[in-house]
């Protein structure tokens, strides 16, 4: 596995591939690696015969409150899981390689990144696309590889990608669990054990969410409260359930529609994400 710390030659290497004929899929991360980045490493290399993993952990999707310093960093780990996973290339660029004395472009992608996380996170996927964007000028890639875990951010990158024709096709894996629900998080080794047994009601909102939706005459209200009902106890950010395409509200809900129910909390200092997608009607259980 090469590993590669500058724009340029990151763009070097990506140019040699394609004209030796290797399709490339990029895997886009901010390290402290585990097996939910381990997923898509296989779904490309799979795949591609070239496989960049990119390891960046992007000050500008940060707010001021959010927890920038402290985010894990595991650089010799990172590389290890990479390269153990098939990555045929490691991108891991410093701050002043990806946003130089001067940078000045953001890219802002509507409606979708101004809901849910974005209402919580004023700028956060301004932050995400541009990151995104960046990553992609870097490696060139044919594809790129992400993770339902973070579903609003597919929606966006998605978007963004369509809107400005980047001309990269956006692969979504689903979400890596433990065995007991709790969706594998680089910030999940922030949780005291006290805190791991209280994570677990994300996923519990979430089951009780997907049985409600399964129930004659639910409406996206009924499905939430049910959400709710299971976080007592937790600082709630939101709980939605909502179109999967739009994001927006629901009214009632009918076997056969498709739709996402997501859920965002704070366990002490550490706020935790996870979300499913359900077809009202036809995976009850
Ligand atoms: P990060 O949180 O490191 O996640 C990198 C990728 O791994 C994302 O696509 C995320 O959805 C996916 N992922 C995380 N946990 C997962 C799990 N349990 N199962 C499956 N996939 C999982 O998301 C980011 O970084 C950044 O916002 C980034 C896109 C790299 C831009 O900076």
């Amino acid at each position: 596995m090469k590993i590669v710390k500058t724009v340029a030659e990151m763009q070097k290497e990506s140019a040699a591939l394609r004209t030796g004929g290797a399709t490339i899929g990029v895997v886009p991360t901010m390290g402290a690696l585990h097996s939910g980045h381990a997923s898509l490493i296989t779904a490309s290399a799979l795949r591609h015969p070239a496989t960049i993993v990119t390891v960046f952990v992007n000050p500008t999707q940060f707010g001021p409150a959010d927890d920038f310093a402290r985010y894990p960093r595991t650089p010799d780990e990172d590389a290890a899981l990479a390269e153990q996973y098939g990555a045929t290339h490691l991108f891991i660029p410093d701050t002043s390689a990806m946003y130089p004395q001067g940078y000045s472009t953001m890219i802002t992608v509507g409606s979708l990144s101004t809901v849910l996380e974005g209402a919580v996170r004023p700028g956060h996927f301004d932050g995400v696309a541009t990151v995104v964007c960046k990553l992609f000028a870097a490696t060139h890639p044919h594809e790129a590889y992400f993770g339902q875990k973070d579903y609003q951010q597919t929606l966006i990158i998605k978007r963004m990608t369509r809107d400005l024709n980047l001309g990269v096709g956006i692969t979504v894996c689903p979400t890596i669990r433990e065995a007991d629900g709790l969706a594998l998080s680089s910030r999940n080794r922030y949780l005291t054990s006290a805190d791991r047994v209280t994570a677990l009601a994300l996923y519990r909102a979430l089951r009780a969410g997907r049985s409600a939706a399964h129930t004659a005459g639910a409406t996206g209200k009924t499905i939430e409260d049910e959400m709710l009902q299971e976080l007592s106890g937790l600082q709630v950010d939101y709980v939605a359930a909502v179109h999967p395409d739009t994001l927006e509200p629901l009214e009632t809900v009918i076997t056969g529609d498709t739709i996402v129910l997501l859920v965002a909390a704070r366990l002490g200092s550490t706020r935790l994400i996870d979300n499913v997608i359900v077809t009202v009607g036809s995976d009850a259980y």
